[in-house]
């Protein structure tokens, strides 16, 4: 019997680290609904969290800190990412960069929590050297000082970032940190199920998270309000779309049959932090297509996922559109690190296996036997 298309409704593994229960409309971290610690807890916090299991005390955290602050420089500081086309998608710098980090690190064996930090601490650096390359500048040496949000901000730009940028850009990053069996957690759990390295399984978990069905919808979220406009345009533009049978970027989700409770919280983050203009015509767009989403596809239960307003937060704390992915990265890093901690006690290779539905029996013709085949 074969499984469920994209595996939906597997239960492939068990896990403490998070769930998301899609009728509830609820993801909980290690026991915490994600409202108990958006705009509460500090990033950093989030990472001792799903890495530990609890949340640090603040010896911990003081600890935590000044580890992953230590740990922040690039070993060859750049120069792998200066190889790179300056056109190159910031995911596949990340990509590479994560590769290079990982092998001058020397980081192999089973993976540690020293190792989760030690990758972890360096993803900001990353994403913004490779920024600052791009552009013909310099890279940013990390600031000891800062807090992971705030020293992200200021190696793009040399600028201490404004408060509440940092504070907008921690809670997004709290609130991304991880989502039980998404496919880039997944992907990384299964490297890390054939005992292969850390960054290994973390460069998987990248490639996994690039695709626009999973990290890369926020940018197209803000080419779909680019190309809507004006409010006048809205339905049509709504209609048009779902007429030709598109999908709207930013709706959706396979476990939530409900409103996400992330999109909540940056939706009234957005409503803060853009333009009124901004937030209007991005929430008039919502709630139309919402509303035409539910009166043509009522089964489907379709409600606004986390890259719809994620696109309005990141959009408002100075981020350019091709580094939402690389940022969600940022967050994610945390999950997948502490998933791949969690797969390696009492770890079994994941083998599932597949339905043949291919041809048997065929004979072997050498070469210059063969006909062409037509399609
Ligand atoms: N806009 C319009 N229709 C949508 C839709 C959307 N955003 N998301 C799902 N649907 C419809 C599909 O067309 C399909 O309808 P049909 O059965 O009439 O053909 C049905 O809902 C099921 O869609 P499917 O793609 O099979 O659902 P899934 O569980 O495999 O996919 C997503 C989940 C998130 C990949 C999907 O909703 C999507 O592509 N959303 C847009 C991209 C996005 O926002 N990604 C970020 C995810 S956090």
């Amino acid at each position: 019997m074969s499984a469920p298309k994209g595996l939906e409704g597997v239960v492939v593994n068990s896990t403490q680290i998070s769930h998301v229960f899609g009728e509830e409309g609820r993801l909980v971290y290690r026991g915490y609904d994600i409202g108990q610690l958006a705009g509460k807890a500090s990033y950093e916090e989030v990472c001792y969290l799903l890495w530990k299991g609890h949340l640090p005390t603040r010896s911990e955290l003081d600890a935590l800190n000044q580890a992953m602050r230590s740990q922040r420089t690039l070993p060859d500081e750049g120069a792998t990412l200066r190889l790179l086309p300056k056109t190159v998608d910031p995911m596949d710098a990340l990509r590479t960069g994560v590769s290079a980090v990982a092998a001058m690190l020397e980081i192999s064996g089973t993976a540690t929590y020293e190792q989760a930090l030690a990758i972890t601490a360096r993803f900001p650096t990353i994403v913004a050297a490779f920024q600052r390359i791009r552009n013909g500048q310099e890279p940013i040496a990390p600031r000891s000082d800062l807090s992971h949000a705030s020293n992200y901000l200021y190696m793009l730009t040399g600028d201490v970032p404004l408060e509440n940028h940092v504070k907008s850009l921690d809670t997004y990053l709290v609130l991304l940190a991880d989502h039980g069996m998404n496919a880039s957690t997944f992907t990384a759990r299964v490297i890390a199920s054939t005992e292969s390295d850390l960054g290994s399984c973390v460069v998987g978990a990248i490639g996994a998270l690039k695709g626009p069905l999973h990290g890369g919808a926020p940018a197209l979220v803000m080419n779909m309000l680019d190309e809507i406009g004006s409010a006048e345009n809205i339905k049509p533009w709504v209609d048009n779309a779902l007429d030709t049978h598109k999908k709207l970027m930013g709706f959706g989700h396979r476990v939530y049959k409900t409103t996400d409770p992330r999109a909540e919280i940056l939706r009234d983050m957005a409503r803060q932090s853009s333009t009124p203009e901004f937030f209007a015509l991005a929430n008039g767009t919502e709630r139309y297509a919402l509303d035409e989403l539910h009166r043509r596809k009522p089964d489907q239960r379709l409600y606004t996922n986390v890259e719809f307003y994620s696109a309005a937060v990141l959009n408002s704390v100075g981020l350019p559109r091709d580094f939402y992915p690389p940022t969600f990265a940022i967050s994610r890093v945390a999950g997948w690190t502490a998933h791949i901690l969690e797969q390696m006690v009492g770890n079994r290779l994941i083998r599932p296996q597949s339905e043949y539905v291919g041809p048997q029996g065929l004979t072997f013709k050498p070469v210059d036997e063969r006909e062409a085949v037509t399609a």
